[in-house]
């Protein structure tokens, strides 16, 4: 195994203000203790449901979320301090795509310049060759060539995110960190994005970190995948330990939610799902501490760890 990224017991606290003083009286534990590696050319999945902290572990390792504490190891740095990020040109090695495309493009700048920024920031071009380059791009993720003088609002969604990801590989990334790139698109034309995601990936040989609030979409796109919920995983491992081997309650639920296509399975999905919720609520104290906060991750097998009571021992 060949690391990219290694992220270490991050932690990420808003505080919460109120009161007459506006003083700090609690905090928002959004990333509370996560510990992983994304290794190079592969695809690592974040996964949870709306609020367990998912966009804010990504920020902070884009660097737009500061860190509470915690270390971010690139390259033998801790890449929290701007700093460092600064010194190591961080922001050319890693970039992101984020969900809404329509708010993440600048709808006042025509395809050229939005895709060319990242290029105009770190490599000195003439327009020759800054044009032939963003045709370059384009083309690699199926947009015609004419696009170059268009605006954001001229294309589809499903267009906008791949114009997104033209933008977040202009700059040659190590690592590009997807949040929910096609969860607003239809699923036809999720596959295609994520069709020309794997292609440049391999092109590139690109790590991912692949947020999605459903395991259905990164069931495809993923070498390993953690759960989040509330702020802690509470299950990591491959693709295989967690699709065919899932262990936590909240990891069964997470798949037993996602849409089922073939109707001949459809009795017995019903069945799978009604059996989940039952063991869910007479279970669930099991695996929730007493103030509902996921246990420590211990080891199931070498490549699959789950955040259980007792080490593990029920
Ligand atoms: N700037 C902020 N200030 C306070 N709380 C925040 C802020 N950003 C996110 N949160 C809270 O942190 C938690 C995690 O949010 P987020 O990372 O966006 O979750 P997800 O991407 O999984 O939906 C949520 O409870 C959210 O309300
Ligand atoms: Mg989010």
């Amino acid at each position: 195994m060949s690391e990219l990224i290694t992220i270490n017991d991050l932690k990420i606290h808003y505080p919460i203000r109120s009161g007459f003083f506006n003083l700090v009286t609690d905090h928002v534990y959004a990333v509370d203790g996560v510990d992983f590696t994304i290794e190079k050319g592969k695809t690592y999945g974040l996964v949870g449901e709306s609020g367990s902290g998912k966009s804010t572990t990504g920020k902070a390792i884009v660097g737009l979320e500061k860190v509470t504490s915690g270390s971010i190891i690139y390259d033998g740095e801790d890449i929290t301090k701007a700093a460092t990020r600064k010194k190591m040109n961080y922001n050319k090695d890693v970039q992101m795509i984020f969900q809404d495309s329509m708010s993440s493009l600048n709808p006042k700048k025509r395809v050229l310049d939005i895709i060319a920024e990242p290029l105009r920031n770190f490599e000195r071009l003439s327009d020759q060759e800054e044009k032939k380059r963003v045709k370059e791009l384009l083309d690699i993720v199926g947009m015609p060539e004419d696009a170059l003088y268009k605006y954001p609002h001229e294309f589809s969604g499903g267009q906008r995110q791949r114009l997104g990801v033209a933008r977040a590989v202009a700059s040659n990334p190590k690592l590009i960190v997807a949040d929910e790139p096609v969860s607003a698109l239809d699923l036809s034309v999720q596959a295609q994005v994520l069709n020309f995601m794997k292609r440049i990936q391999e092109e590139y040989k690109l790590s991912y970190l692949f947020i999605s609030h459903d395991l259905g979409v990164v069931k495809h796109m993923c070498d390993n995948i953690a759960i989040m919920y509330k702020g802690r995983f509470v299950e990591m491992g491959t693709r295989e330990d967690i699709y065919t081997d899932p262990q936590h309650i909240y990891t069964k639920r997470l798949l037993s939610a996602i849409p089922q296509i073939d109707v001949r399975n459809r009795d017995a999905h019903k069945a799978q799902r009604r059996a989940v919720e039952k063991e869910y609520q007479l279970h669930q104290k099991d695996y929730y501490d007493e103030n509902g906060r996921v246990y420590d991750l211990v080891d199931h097998t070498p490549t699959h760890k789950v955040a259980l009571n007792n080490g593990g021992v029920n």
